[in-house]
């Protein structure tokens, strides 16, 4: 999978390089380019901004250096990949779908992601309509119903939740089935050893004992039940929404 952010904080980004993702990209799983939109600026301040046509308050990211950097973009990509492969290009933006798993699994199956990170007030739409006359295929994102100060903190969580879906970049594979979301419930509790506990107030805590019987089926029947009961308490929106296999559990 080839990633490219385009930003005016490209040190924002350089967790990228670390842990999981980090590995992905020395094992060349993940072919990630951080992009400066300055570089695609030609004045002497390297102006990506300016006041709000109509007034109001803020600034508004001109349309010229958005443009000029995924038309840069796009070329670069197209030389690695082909001419005939297109990127998706993701706008983090409140205003956008919410991000969720079911986004991350269908992301992780994309060839070529772009990810355009907006800041102060917005894009100029009229990068969007020139983006959909040439094309490109668009989607924004939201991380959820607050505001952040820009993309950057987005694409961090983004590309982390996708690029852990992209085959071999997580060792165990299995982990991702059972995992919090991957089948629209809520992961069910977790223990290890020692099976019996003490904690530092002199409590024994146990462990729930079916999950030393060593009877798989009971132990997963146990686990699912644990899930629609977590689910339904804390997130009682996801069994709502839920498709038949959740309802019917
Ligand atoms: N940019 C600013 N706020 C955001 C949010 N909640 N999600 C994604 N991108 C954003």
């Amino acid at each position: 999978m080839r990633i490219d952010v385009i930003t005016i904080f490209p040190e924002y980004l350089t967790p990228l390089e670390l842990s999981l993702i980090g590995k992905a990209r020395r094992e060349g799983l993940v072919d990630l380019h951080v992009h400066d939109l300055r570089q695609w600026t030609h004045d002497r301040h390297r102006t990506v901004d300016d006041t709000p046509l109509g007034g109001g308050a803020g600034m508004v990211m001109k349309p010229e250096p958005w443009a000029a950097a995924f038309s840069g973009v796009r070329e670069a990509g197209h030389a690695e990949l082909g001419e005939d492969v297109e990127p998706l290009i993701i706008f983090p933006n409140p205003a956008g779908a919410p991000f969720a798993q079911a986004t991350a699994q269908e992301w992780s199956q994309c060839e070529w992601l772009v990810f355009a990170c907006g800041r102060y007030e917005g894009i100029d739409e009229r990068v969007y309509e020139h983006l959909a006359d040439v094309g490109c295929e668009v989607a924004l994102a939201s991380l959820g119903d607050y505001v952040l100060n820009g993309g950057e903190v987005a694409v961090l969580a983004i590309t982390e939740a996708v690029v852990r879906l992209v085959p071999g970049v997580v060792g165990n594979a299995e982990s991702l089935v059972e995992e919090s979301h991957s089948e629209g419930l809520l992961e069910y509790p977790l223990y290890t050893r020692p099976a019996s506990w003490t904690d530092p107030a002199g409590v024994v805590r146990e462990a729930p004992p079916i999950l030393l019987s060593g009877d798989h089926g009971k132990i997963a029947a146990w686990r699912r039940e644990q899930s629609l009961a977590r689910t339904a308490e804390r997130r009682p929106d996801l069994l709502a929404a839920g498709d038949g296999d959740t309802q019917s559990a």
